[in-house]
């Protein structure tokens, strides 16, 4: 008898998208720029200077994309709030017009059954802000909370699940340490500042949340279990300190655990140790942490490649994405009985985790199929399902992405969509991967049974 995938009664099924890399019109109706506009606004910073002018043109099709997701049976919709189109200078005036689009999305995603999960952040900065100091000024934490507070009183009770960030370590380790992503620095010392008051504007906006919410907030991280490329000490040391680079630097002291000691050492002179009141605002006690899984370090000393001293080391005979990721389904149930063993089983939602894999022109009879996109979904649900298995208490499962959208620097060369997005035309395609995802929410998981993929 082939094994049973049935998901517990209640589990979330959704997709994800975020407002820079779906909505386009990012200046439309009074918006303030952000500091994506501006990166990809400098010449050479993206792949063939694509940029999120357009983009998916989400902005004005969100109607219809809202309708999309109802053909597929979505029942949740998790994205985020560009906070330049609500405080144009990130704080003092509201700008009612921006604000209005999140409303129209909210209020007809509700209408068709689809609960939103809304993300306060997810990279796009004001530049008004980062124009003082962005990440690196200590003020931020007030400025967050002030903008995260307006969207609590505007929209808790009909947003009944809230998110502060999505990932700091992406934002800290591209946008600060190697310049990849927006604001583009290249700064040892300023990382680890960016990374404190990241973790103190969560802190901040989780505590303005108790305050005026009266549902649940979260904390999104991208999280990856590292191993050593060989069983040499160095090695060991070497996914030591990537676990604790990646992973450790933010769920600790999200869960009152403290900064991984290790932290000193990969940052040397540009470590400052926390105070007892950073510490405390940081450890916020919140209600789910979403986790965003793509794929496993398997890492090798490499004392040229700061700030940890590792590189990554590709794996004979495995299946990797166009973004060079190796597809490790049990590295993510690894992540979530570690999350579960290590920090008190809270309740997690997969908030990402998705594939960008080449897909063939659309057939003549209508079809985009992406089986290996496909494949990656199956192998990842059987994952979440067998952690369901062994206590780890998951709540539901965001696919990524809804579109196939900017993939930031990489501009739009990536496609991490279930459905496919005609750049030329806006035209819509649901892949064969999102047909397939269709019948596992229908089916609260069972079809996963099937050997659909191979
Ligand atoms: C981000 C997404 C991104 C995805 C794939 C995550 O780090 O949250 O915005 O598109 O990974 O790279």
């Amino acid at each position: 008898m082939s094994k049973d995938y049935t998901f517990p009664e209640g589990f979330l099924w959704g997709a994800a998208t975020s407002a820079y890399q779906i909505e386009g019109s990012p200046l439309a109706d009074g918006a303030g720029p952000s500091v994506w506009h501006r990166f990809v606004h400098t010449p050479g910073q993206t792949m063939l200077g694509e940029t999120g002018d357009i983009a998916c043109d989400h902005y004005n099709m969100y109607r219809d994309d809202i309708q999309l997701m109802r053909k597929l049976g979505l029942q949740a919709y998790r994205f985020s709030v560009n906070w330049g189109r609500v405080f144009p200078e990130g704080t003092g005036r509201i700008n009612e017009a921006g604000l209005g689009f999140y409303d129209r999305l909210i209020d007809g995603l509700l209408e068709a059954g689809i609960e939103p999960l809304l993300t306060l952040y997810h990279w796009d900065l004001p530049a008004a802000l980062d124009d003082r100091g962005g990440w690196l000024n200590p003020d931020i934490a007030t400025w967050f909370a002030d903008y995260a507070g307006a969207m609590y009183e505007r929209f808790d009770g009909r947003v009944k699940k809230w998110a502060t960030l999505n990932e700091p370590w992406v934002i800290t380790d591209g946008g600060y340490l190697h310049g990849a992503l927006a604001p583009g620095h290249e700064s040892l010392f300023e990382t680890p500042i960016a990374s404190r008051n990241l973790m103190l504007a969560h802190g901040a906006a989780v505590k303005r949340y108790r305050e005026i919410g009266k549902h649940e907030i979260g904390l999104v991280l991208n999280l990856e279990p590292k191993f050593p490329a060989s069983d040499s000490e160095a090695d060991f040391k070497t996914a030591e300190r990537s676990d604790a680079y990646m992973n450790h630097q933010y769920m600790d002291p999200a869960f009152g655990r403290g900064c991984p000691p290790l932290m000193k050492e990969i940052f040397g002179p540009a470590w400052r140790d926390w105070t007892d009141e950073e510490l405390a605002l940081a450890a916020q006690p919140i209600d789910w942490l979403g986790v965003n899984y793509y794929t496993r370090g398997v890492m090798m000393y490499d004392p040229g490649k700061w700030p940890v001293g590792a590189s990554y080391v590709q794996q004979p005979g495995k299946t990797y994405t166009e973004t060079g990721w190796e597809v490790y389904e049990e590295g993510l149930t690894k992540t979530l009985m570690w999350i579960k063993d290590t920090y008190g089983n809270p309740p997690v939602y997969i908030t990402e985790n998705g594939s960008a894999f080449y897909d063939p022109p659309k057939a003549s009879n209508g079809r985009v199929q992406d089986p290996l996109r496909l494949d990656y979904l199956q192998r990842h649900l059987r994952s979440v399902h067998s952690a369901i298995g062994q206590g780890a208490d998951i709540r539901g499962y965001m696919a990524w992405s809804l579109l196939d959208n900017l993939e930031w620097s990489l501009g739009f060369s990536k496609r991490f969509g279930i459905v496919h997005v005609d750049f030329e035309t806006q035209d819509r395609t649901p892949k064969d991967s999102a047909l397939f995802y269709s019948k596992v929410i229908a089916s609260n998981g069972a079809v996963l049974s099937e050997e659909v993929a191979s």
